[in-house]
């Protein structure tokens, strides 16, 4: 299977926070945010394994900024490890306030995937090609989160 780089799978998407996203105070619920993160990794892993994926785990979100009604979200996916049929897939979330221009970094969240096969099981996945020193130091990184889901099971 051939190996490719995360660059190639990345995935940006972005959307306007509306009232059905909020609570009565106008504050966005976390949940969405994590759905927009959940979706975003996925499309990274389905782009970087050509195949449909489901989310194995999800570590732990801190929001540190709030984002209001009015907000334009943005996630920016990539993948960060592979394993034999895993990913793990880093989503940056920043917030903008469209009128100010005020960008703020609200959360960066890590999520994994399992590849799956026409029949639902776990396939193999393309490894990834490390490029520049920042990816292998990355993939140091998401490997030993990776060690640590795996040893919390
Ligand atoms: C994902 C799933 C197919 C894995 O099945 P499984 O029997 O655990 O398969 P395996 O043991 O072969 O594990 C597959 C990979 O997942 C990884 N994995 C399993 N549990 C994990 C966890 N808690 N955290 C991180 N990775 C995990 C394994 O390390 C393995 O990775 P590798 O192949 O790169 O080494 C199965 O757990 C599943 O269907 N879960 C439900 C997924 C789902 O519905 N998600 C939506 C939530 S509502």
């Amino acid at each position: 299977m051939d190996k490719k780089t995360s660059r190639a799978s990345r995935v940006t998407i972005a959307q306007l926070m509306h009232p059905e996203h909020a609570n009565p105070l106008g504050n966005v619920h976390g949940g969405w945010i994590m759905k927009l993160v959940d979706e975003a990794g996925a499309l990274a892993c389905m782009r970087h394994a050509k195949k449909r994926v489901v989310t194995v785990a999800v570590d732990s979100m801190t929001f540190r900024e709030p984002i209001k009604i009015g907000y334009l979200v943005t996630l920016h996916a990539e993948v960060t490890y592979t394993g034999r049929t895993s990913m793990e897939a880093e989503v940056q979330v920043t917030a903008e306030q469209p009128v100010t221009g005020e960008c703020t970094h609200t959360n960066t969240a890590y999520v994994v995937y399992v590849a799956l096969d026409d029949d639902g099981r776990p396939a193999p996945v393309p490894q990834l090609i490390l490029e520049t020193e920042e990816d292998m130091q990355r993939m140091e990184a998401a490997k030993k989160r990776q060690a640590y889901r795996v040893s919390q099971k």
